[in-house]
């Protein structure tokens, strides 16, 4: 009882060093939605802001998120050997094992990454980077690749009018690595479990076998107006408060780049928040629908592309979603 445990040296500070995404080739419209459900291309636009989405085709979760995270690699100008820590955010890998990180690992060829898999649903990414940072900034790893990706076409039941629209396909993908000033900020997480119930999988999977008609291939089911109004009300407060702690004032911050759950969400937020014009607000969902755990690096990156944010802006990134569950940070963009 009187040895002592060594600790690693601190590290450094942390920021993020590169980002790539991967959008499915196929554009599903609303137009092909509604063939299967009562609703106008109307409705969902106004509603949710969706215009289309992507469904991927064969290529799997592993194989979504590997291509991000090549191109996440390439733009931090590191190589797979240089990867410690691979963090997959996702709740549509296929196995329960193996981790869907794992099987990144084995299409990058990293050599020996520490491979897990983070579930926590939409918010799985800003879940992820809160690890990372606190990883590199800990000493516990040099580089980490935050990987976010979903297929959730496989979980949308086609029929279900409150779902079929709302989701897509993706991946986006992070290096977190050494910085000489801080680029992430302290996260604020928490959840609510009095909704656990609000967004879920209507089967557990011994139940899909036990089905009186056969077994049956289990859905992703959702009660959106509770989940609308907890979003839109209390995710406004906890983004105030990531920013608050990373001592960032609404006039400093560039960007916005809340989980793609619904335009009206965004809107809401950024109302209460009092975000002033100047800074930009992320609106990929309006063509990739909601891709969960992979829609902030996927909007982060259409705003990168199309000009609305520069290297070194500050954004703000909140996730949050089934559990109910959240996560936010104030970020550097790469
Ligand atoms: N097409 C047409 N009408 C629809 C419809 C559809 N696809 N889905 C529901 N409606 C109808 C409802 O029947 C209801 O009709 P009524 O007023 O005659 O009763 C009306 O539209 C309003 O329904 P409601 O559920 O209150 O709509 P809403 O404003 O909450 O919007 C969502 C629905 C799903 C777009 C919205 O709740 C949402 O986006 N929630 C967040 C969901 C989410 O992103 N979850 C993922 C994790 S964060």
């Amino acid at each position: 009882m009187t040895g002592t445990i060594a600790s690693r040296p601190q590290g450094s500070e942390a920021s993020i060093l590169g980002l790539g995404v991967y959008r499915p080739e196929r554009v599903v419209s609303n137009e092909e939605i509604i063939e299967r459900i009562d609703s106008t291309d109307e409705w969902i636009r106004s509603r949710s802001g969706i215009e289309n989405r992507r469904f991927a085709g064969d290529e799997t979760v592993a194989d979504m998120g590997a291509d991000a995270a090549g191109k996440a690699l390439a733009a931090a100008g590191i190589t797979p050997s240089d990867v410690d820590v691979m963090i997959v955010a996702t709740s549509t890998g296929l196995n329960q094992t193996p981790s869907v990180a794992a099987e990144v690992d084995v299409r990058l060829g990293t050599g020996g990454a520490a491979a897990f898999d983070v579930g926590a649903a939409c918010a799985g990414f800003c879940h992820g980077l809160a690890l990372a940072n606190d990883m590199v900034r800990a000493g516990t790893a040099r580089n980490v690749l935050v990987i976010g990706v979903e297929k959730l076409s496989t979980f949308l039941n086609r029929d279900d009018r409150s779902t079929a629209f709302i989701f897509g396909d993706g991946a986006g993908a992070v290096v977190v690595g050494p910085a000489t000033s801080s680029g992430i900020g302290p996260v604020v997480w928490g959840s609510d479990s009095s909704g656990l119930a609000h967004i879920r999988q209507d089967l557990p999977w011994d139940e899909t076998f036990a089905q009186p008609d056969g077994p049956r291939w289990p859905y992703i089911e959702m009660d959106g107006n509770p989940v609308f109004r907890w979003a839109a009300f209390e995710m406004a407060k906890a983004g105030l408060r990531a920013l608050e702690v990373a001592g960032v004032t609404v006039d400093r911050l560039d960007a916005f780049v809340p989980h793609q759950a619904n335009m009206r969400i965004t809107d809401a937020m950024a109302r209460s928040m009092k975000l002033p014009d100047t800074v930009a607000i992320a609106r990929d969902i309006a063509h990739q629908g909601n891709t969960s755990a992979a829609s902030i690096p996927l909007a982060l990156d259409r705003m990168i592309t199309e000009g609305q944010v520069r290297s070194g802006d500050l954004a703000l990134v909140i996730g949050f979603g089934a559990g109910l569950v959240y996560a936010g940070q104030v970020i550097r963009v790469p």
